[in-house]
């Protein structure tokens, strides 16, 4: 779709249970938690981990993880470049619902094109979108190869394979970079977590 609507004639209907009223009920501001990086660099293994821990503090959290959503949502999409556009362009617009639902919301997906990330960025705005490079050589990612995916893509036999025969464009500024290379989860867990406390979206609990 392009960003035109063709949905003329309809109006917006505002919410009494507003974005602000949620973050009160809940305790803890909405934000979106973008983890990038190539395939097998533990996008969603982090954003699951990271899911646990905020969780068992009770606050409200769903990931929106590449490989499930391309089961629906996005089921219709492949890899070209295009495909890749419409994707991230459909994850942003769910995540912004989530946002207004006054959940935290954290995406895995590869989305390698710095022009794509910036228009979700601009999309919900700097306070809301926050960048986290999952930072891991290709050499790593192929040498973990979890999926099997890395060697098909040297045979040729998935085409458009990103870091092989499609690009990654890596963050210029992300909020945050975090070493899944060699750092252990439960480090890069605590990274974002402190970040998080940081930032204000959720005070520390004595
Ligand atoms: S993105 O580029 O559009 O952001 P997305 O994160 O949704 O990609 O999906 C990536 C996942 O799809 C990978 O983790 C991998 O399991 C699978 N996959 C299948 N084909 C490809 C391909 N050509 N390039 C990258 N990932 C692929």
């Amino acid at each position: 779709m392009t960003e035109q609507t063709k949905s003329t004639n309809t109006v917006w209907h505002h919410a009494t249970v507003t974005r602000q009223r949620r973050a009160e009920l809940n305790q803890h501001r909405s934000v979106v938690l973008w983890f990038t990086g190539l395939s097998g660099a533990g996008k969603s293994t982090l954003a699951h981990a990271l899911e646990e821990s905020l969780y068992q503090m009770g606050y409200r959290t769903f990931v929106l993880d590449g490989d499930n959503v391309r089961h629906g949502l996005c089921g219709d999409l492949g890899f070209s470049e295009a495909d890749r556009v419409e994707n991230i362009r459909r994850v942003g617009e769910t995540a912004k619902l989530f946002l207004e639902a006054g959940v935290m919301v954290l995406t895995a997906f590869i989305s390698p094109f710095r022009a794509d990330r910036d228009k979700v960025r601009n999309l919900l705005g700097n306070q809301d979108f926050i960048e986290i490079y999952c930072q891991c050589p290709l050499s790593v990612c192929e040498e973990r190869d979890v999926k099997g995916l890395y060697r098909k893509a040297r045979k040729g036999e998935i085409k458009e394979f990103t870091g092989i025969s499609s690009p990654y464009e890596e963050p210029e500024q992300p909020e945050l970079s975090i070493d899944t290379a060699s750092q252990p989860i439960e480090a890069c867990v605590k990274q974002i977590l402190n970040y998080l406390v940081q930032r204000g979206v959720y005070a520390e609990k004595s």
